[in-house]
């Protein structure tokens, strides 16, 4: 199936809202989506929908957040929330848009990104368990759900702490 990805404009928000509220049969994750987009560390160029037919089908958010280490904050980013309509899920819409971000993400300079989520889906763009790395989720979750990419090799290594989201993210997380 033929979709694009490509950064979202103020054009789009009512039919992310909508693809968010749909994919996750609840209006947390589109509503975190809007928040975030009013916070400073908003990354416009990492907030990415796939448009097949002129239609948004799927969007992904990719945010800053921190690693807390004994030598004080480092930067990285995660991507939360991610969605795909349920009519195109299992039809390559989401890894597009992992890809695509991926990609946007080492463009603008990020060295690593993190994520939290399906253990199965997220080793196939290379993330790797995070937690044998000494990088710890800020919630309790199982090891293998916890990962991270490095877009720059060796970019966390010696890297160790606990990472933090925006207080956004506390009621989807
Ligand atoms: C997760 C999601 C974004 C994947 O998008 P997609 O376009 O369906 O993904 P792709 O077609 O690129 O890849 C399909 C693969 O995703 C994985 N996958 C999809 N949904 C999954 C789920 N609920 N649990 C585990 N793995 C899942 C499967 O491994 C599937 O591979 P398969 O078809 O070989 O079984 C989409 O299913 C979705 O919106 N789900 C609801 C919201 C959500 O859970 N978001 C992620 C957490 S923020």
């Amino acid at each position: 199936m033929h979709c694009r990805a490509r950064p979202e404009t103020p054009d789009d928000y009512t039919q992310v809202f909508g693809v968010n509220r749909l994919a996750f049969g609840r209006e947390e994750e589109a509503r975190l989506v809007e928040t975030m987009r009013r916070t400073p560390e908003h990354i416009p160029e990492l907030s990415l929908v796939a448009e097949s037919d002129g239609r948004i089908i799927g969007h992904i958010l990719f945010s800053p957040i921190t690693i807390e280490t004994v030598v004080g904050p480092v930067r990285t980013l995660s991507f939360a929330p991610m969605a795909v309509h349920p009519d195109f899920q299992r039809r390559g819409v989401g890894s597009a848009l992992v890809r695509a971000g991926l990609e946007a993400a080492r463009r603008l300079g990020h060295k690593s990104v993190v994520v939290l989520g399906h253990a199965e889906y997220y080793p196939r763009f290379g993330f790797v368990p995070a937690r044998p790395r000494g990088i710890e989720p800020p919630l309790d979750v199982p090891d293998e759900a916890f990962m991270l990419i490095e877009l720059v090799p060796g970019a966390l290594a010696g890297v160790h702490g606990t990472v933090r989201y925006p207080p956004a993210y506390d009621a989807a997380l």
